[in-house]
């Protein structure tokens, strides 16, 4: 009950407030893409709502997930406190704004909300990367853990700067190179997967009470993934031809493989039986992982010729979705209930974690969450308005049961 809760986590309000606005901004995005999607589908990418609408859910939910989520894990798991908590609580409203400002930027085709907001939202990731990069260098453990986690913050950094190159771009127009895909690859690859590999190395063997498969071929996972995005990436930048691309994405494709197998060995040697709905979304999110490597290499080798947008969509709300839906379910509950009742467990009645929401709600949103992905994929792919709107309701459905669970935690 300990394990991600316990000694070291900062005040409760710092994850919460960035676990919470991330729901918001999941929320708000599903309705701006039921609303407006089939609109966007006829420019699917570059169009500067498609790009409000991409960093919405990019930055808006899972940055600021991610960055809530990280607060809480990364001085439990690295067994160190944060370096200031201060620097923590002072960052969530610069991030919010600077989101809040880009989107509607973005939306509005407006420079003058969209450079500060771009500023604001970079500031804010850049001083949370260098924030995180202190507090974890001094950590006397998991090696591992750590490579993914630092790993993840450097491409984190590149993400930032690239975007405020290509905002400044718009502005004073001084670039001559294309820095979009790098920007992409970076974020997606780089960032997000590095860290959700990394997380999920941790968290799926604590949740799962699976104590039969150490730590399995993490640092390979960390090494290839790490060097496979680099490689993609300087070929993206330097438009390497598609028989050298496909060449340079077999270390990402072997990082998923082997990544893959050590969650399906935590799974088999568990000690829990019955698998909730946060780890359900877990086993989902594996899905999508491999199906996005899979596609996503068929289309670098020339073997597919797969719309960006749809690969997009399968790793954003398909793989990170399921998992950070998954695991909020699991973490949010920890919090509260440490925060609450920890001092009273043994002497008085406290509530059980699974008691603190509803798991039907629960697990008939999973089906949303699971299924959003995948709809909004094809729909954007294949240019079906229906499918994306059907997409944009499951994805709702998803994370409006979370939402609601998470109030009912928040009540418990
Ligand atoms: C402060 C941070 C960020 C800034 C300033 C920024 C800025 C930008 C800009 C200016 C573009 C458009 C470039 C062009 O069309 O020429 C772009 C595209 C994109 N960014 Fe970001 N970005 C940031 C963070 C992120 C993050 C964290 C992610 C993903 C996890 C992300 C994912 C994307 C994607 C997928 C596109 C392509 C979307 C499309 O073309 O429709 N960005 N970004």
């Amino acid at each position: 009950m300990n394990s991600i809760a316990a000694a070291h986590a900062p005040d409760v309000k710092i994850p919460l407030a960035h676990i919470l606005t991330g729901a918001v901004a999941a929320l708000f995005g599903g309705l701006l893409l039921l609303w407006q999607g089939p609109a966007l589908l006829r420019h699917p990418l570059g169009d500067f709502r498609t790009l409000a609408l991409t960093h919405l859910f990019t930055l808006g939910w899972l940055a600021m997930t991610i960055t809530g989520a990280t607060y809480q894990l990364v001085p439990v798991v690295l067994e160190v406190r944060l370096h200031s908590e201060r620097l923590a609580r002072a960052g969530y409203p610069v991030l919010a704004i600077g989101v809040a400002l880009m989107v509607a930027g973005f939306w509005a085709a407006r420079l003058t909300l969209l450079i500060p907001g771009a500023l604001l939202a970079a500031v804010a990731l850049l001083v949370y990367a260098g924030h995180m990069a202190v507090t974890a260098l001094p950590s006397p453990a998991h090696r591992m853990h750590r490579l993914f986690f630092l790993g993840a913050t450097a491409y984190l950094t590149l993400v930032c700067i690239l975007g405020g190159l290509m905002v400044a771009e718009f502005r004073w127009g001084f670039l001559h190179v294309d820095l979009l895909p790098a920007h992409v690859i970076a974020a997606i690859l780089g960032w997000a997967t590095l860290l959700a590999m990394g997380a999920a190395y941790k968290l799926t063997p604590m949740f799962a009470l699976s104590h039969g498969h150490g730590e399995g071929a993490g640092t390979a996972v960390f090494a290839l993934g790490a060097s496979g995005t680099l490689l993609l990436l300087v070929g993206a930048v330097l438009g390497w031809p598609a028989s050298a691309t496909a060449l340079i994405g077999l270390p990402l494709l072997g990082a998923v493989v082997l990544f893959l197998r050590d969650q399906w060995l935590f799974f088999r040697s568990r000690y829990k039986p019955r698998l909730d709905v946060g780890l359900r979304l877990v086993v989902v999110a594996c899905g999508y992982l491999g199906l996005t490597a899979l596609l996503g290499w068929a289309d670098l080798a020339g073997l597919l010729r797969l719309p960006p947008a749809a690969l997009v969509i399968l790793a954003v709300l398909g793989w990170c979705g399921c998992l950070v839906g998954g695991q909020t379910y699991k973490i949010v509950p920890f919090l509260v209930w440490f925060h609450r009742y920890a001092s009273q467990a043994g002497r008085e009645k406290v509530p059980l974690l699974r008691e603190m929401y509803d798991e039907r709600v629960a697990g008939v949103g999973m089906w949303g969450l699971a299924a959003a992905g995948l709809l909004l994929s094809a729909g954007t792919g294949a240019g079906i308005p229906w499918l994306l709107r059907l997409g944009a309701l499951a994805w709702l459905g998803g994370y409006g049961a979370l939402a609601y669970n998470l109030l009912q935690v928040l009540r418990a």
